[in-house]
């Protein structure tokens, strides 16, 4: 079996992006372009991975943690130089290496694959995937010769008018024999537009060596994209956007409008879960089964069990049991518990709060800070009363107390097991077990006065 390698270009600055973001960071449905890059990678069982990172490179190491190796590139003196930053690594050894651009989010674990099997079976030393693109412009251009055999690659720059007519480009990813890539690395030279070592040279080195050149092309050039600035990191972010909901639809998730629904990378949805238009779900957010989420619902790294339902309402950082209904309208904040069975209304806000199994919070409450046990009725209107100017204070309501309408609960207060806390009450003190607590002025009635009043 011959050793797999992999390079992975992340030291540039990103300039175009225009950004205090270094480029291969900026996110592409929710996940650094440069990572998708590493997990495609880690996808096709690379024996060793490399990242060469440069500008942003603790930002990077610590994205990617250990899912690679690093080296460093002080300078930034082209994808050669960047490549032989490896040379310490990799330069030893014997096996196959590719290399692929971090700003190419949206190549494939298979096409990597496809392109190493066209690498053996051509016994080449060096395979370049290239795609066809609409337009060109930037890209690297393919020459070949009258056969069609490869020549060499020539920078958009560097082109002659009628080397940029080429549409076929270089899409960044090669697969390279290890040990003459690294011979042909030393005789890249920086005489061109950029003053850059190209590493798409080595192609022309090897060829002028008589090596076996091959391409593979690939038929999707979106695959290919290379994100260097936002246009084109808009462009990425929609066909990863359609590939996600894909990868969901066909695990028995039903998206009824894939064009108005945001997934990030890092989702998990169940069978049978049906997402509303207008739905965004970001970051690491793990959602069950037959759940029914949106329309208009904005999910933010949360767990949901299964047979929940959130319409219209923001989760955010928080855990949200089985059959628990959530909304319309409803923010639940960061730190949130909500258990199975719970039922959260309109107009709801819960901050780091958690709700014990079947308990309801039905309508236009505030509840921060508290800790509600199982089967707790919280009537509408109420509040828990948590901030005094300086701290946070807690409100606790054990099992089975039944809050009612409009009350507020000053804490640090607790609502004793099975309590009553009368509507319209403003609770100070402790509510003993299974006790009534009012807490409101006592009616007064005068008879007759309204008539007195009435002069006629
Ligand atoms: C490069 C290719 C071009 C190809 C295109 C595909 C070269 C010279 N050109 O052009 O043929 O069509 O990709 O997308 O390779 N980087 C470093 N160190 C450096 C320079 C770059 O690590 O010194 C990294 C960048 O962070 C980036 C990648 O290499 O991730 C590609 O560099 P970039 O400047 O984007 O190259 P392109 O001009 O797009
Ligand atoms: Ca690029």
């Amino acid at each position: 079996m011959t050793n797999t390698y992999a390079i992975v270009l992340a030291a540039g600055q990103g300039t175009r992006m225009k950004s205090d973001l270094y480029k291969v960071l900026h996110p592409v449905c929710g996940k650094p372009m440069v990572e998708h890059v590493v997990d495609h990678i880690i996808g096709i069982g690379a024996d060793k991975i490399v990242t060469i990172v440069g500008h942003g490179a603790e930002k990077v190491e610590e994205t990617l943690g250990g899912k690679s190796e690093y080296a460093l590139q002080a300078e930034q003196l082209g994808t050669a130089h960047a490549v032989q930053q490896a040379e310490k690594q990799l330069g030893d050894l014997d096996g196959v290496t590719i290399v692929v651009c971090g700003d190419t989010p949206l190549i494939k674990s298979e096409t990597m694959q496809a392109l190493i099997a066209h690498h053996s079976e051509t016994d080449a030393k060096a395979t370049i995937l290239t795609a066809n693109a609409d337009d060109p412009t930037g890209y690297g251009r393919i020459i070949r010769d009258a056969d069609g055999n490869v020549l060499r690659n020539v920078e958009h720059k560097d082109a002659t008018d009628e080397e940029r007519s080429v549409t076929e480009i270089n899409t960044g990813t090669y697969c390279f024999d290890n040990r003459s890539l690294f011979n042909a690395l030393k005789k890249v030279k920086n005489e061109n537009a950029q003053g850059e070592y190209y590493l798409p040279d080595v192609i022309g080195i090897l060829r002028a060596e008589n090596a076996r050149i091959s391409a593979y092309v690939t038929d999707d050039f979106s695959e290919t994209i290379g994100v260097n600035d936002r246009v084109v990191l808009s462009e990425a972010e929609k066909v990863m956007r359609q590939r996600i909901a894909e990868r969901h639809m066909r695990e028995g998730v039903t998206i009824i409008d894939p064009n108005s629904t945001y997934i990030s990378a890092n989702t998990t949805i169940g069978r049978d879960t049906v997402l509303q238009p207008n739905t965004i779900i970001e970051g690491q957010t793990v959602i069950g089964e037959k759940c029914i989420i949106g329309p208009n619902s904005h999910i933010v790294n949360s767990t949901i069990g299964n047979q929940t339902t959130v319409h219209s309402s923001v989760i955010r950082d928080s855990i949200v049991g089985s059959s628990t209904a959530v909304g319309p309208f409803a923010h639940i904040r960061p730190d949130s518990n909500l258990s199975d069975n719970v039922k959260i209304g309109n107009f709801v806000e819960v901050k780091k709060s958690s709700l014990g199994e079947g308990s309801k919070v039905s309508h236009l409450s505030y509840i921060g800070d508290a800790e509600v046990g199982t089967h707790v009725n919280i009537g509408c209107g109420t509040i828990t009363v948590n901030y005094d100017g300086k701290n946070k204070n807690t409100t606790t309501i054990e099992d089975g107390a039944f809050v009612g309408c409009n009350s507020n609960l000053i804490a640090p207060v607790k609502i004793g097991k099975g309590a009553y806390v009368a509507a319209g009450s403003t609770i100070t003190k402790d509510v003993p077990e299974s006790s009534l607590a009012i807490g409101r002025a006592r009616q007064e009635n005068k008879e007759g006065y309204a008539t007195k009043l009435n002069l006629n």
